[in-house]
């Protein structure tokens, strides 16, 4: 039992693995503390618990379900979290530069209680006033709202390592359970795409020279093709992400190699 749990550990630092039609994670209120995340990364470990954070996210879902987009609360910041340290420790990152990318991860779409528009920017300068608050060094929270200010397609760039993992794993997320209008014949395109992804995982191979996203669609709900016309800027600033990491990009949907 132990050694299989072991194993499955193991399997789980080789990849990111998310399934498509499981539950998302939820509010960390209802998380138990997690030792390894108050030892190893203090500043995520005080910003998780932080009252303002965790209700800025809350509200950037509110805000952007109301305008018919798909999950970005708690569940979203939780995989690009997960995924944005798996790319920066799988190349061999240090835990403080962890710790800020995780930081990172956690805040940065808080953007989008303001406006959806620019949410990069607006987020950015958020995330600085609850770390100025928290009394952080400002040499820890420049990378930090500086890979806030880069994670979206319409003007970001890869300017740092962490910039780029973060713009990796938030760029990946495709998932069923990120669909939040509960009528399918409501569905918009988004929704159509997100709910055929029933699993999705982000690899970096053994040598380090390559970075994979892994899809699996069910073409019932929606066409491949649909993936690449709303997903193309957001794949393309990928390929750049990877690159800046020294890393090819490869995506592939249904064991189909298209990038
Ligand atoms: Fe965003
Ligand atoms: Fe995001």
């Amino acid at each position: 039992m132990k050694k299989e749990k072991e194993k499955n550990r193991e399997k789980e630092k080789r990849s990111h693995i998310v399934q498509g039609l499981g539950q998302a994670p939820g509010d960390p209120a209802e998380d138990r503390p997690d030792a390894e995340i108050e030892d190893r990364f203090p500043l995520f470990a005080k910003v998780r618990r932080n009252e303002a954070a965790r209700v800025y996210i809350r509200c950037q879902n509110t805000a952007l379900k109301a305008l018919g987009y798909t999950e970005h609360g708690h569940a979203h910041v939780k995989i690009v979290a997960d995924r944005t340290k798996y790319i920066l420790e799988t190349l061999g990152e240090d835990d403080h530069t962890l710790d800020l990318a995780l930081t990172a991860a956690w805040l940065h779409d808080i953007g989008n209680v303001v406006n959806r528009v620019d949410h990069s920017q607006s987020g950015a300068l958020m995330a600085f006033q609850i770390l100025n608050e928290l009394q952080v060094p400002p040499a820890d929270i420049a990378p930090i709202i500086c890979a806030i200010g880069n994670h979206d397609e319409g003007n970001g760039a890869p300017i740092t390592r962490i910039s780029a993992a973060l713009i990796l794993a938030d760029k990946s997320d495709v998932r069923r359970s990120r669909v939040q209008q509960e009528d399918p014949a409501r569905f918009d395109i988004h929704d159509r795409v997100n709910f055929s992804a029933t699993r999705s995982e982000v690899k970096i191979n053994k040598d380090h020279s390559g970075i994979k996203l892994k899809l699996q669609i069910d073409t019932h709900y929606g066409e491949i093709g649909e993936y690449f016309e709303i997903f193309m800027d957001r794949m393309l600033l990928c390929k750049r992400a990877a690159n800046s990491l020294g890393l090819a990009f490869h995506l592939i949907i249904n064991e189909m190699s298209l990038m």
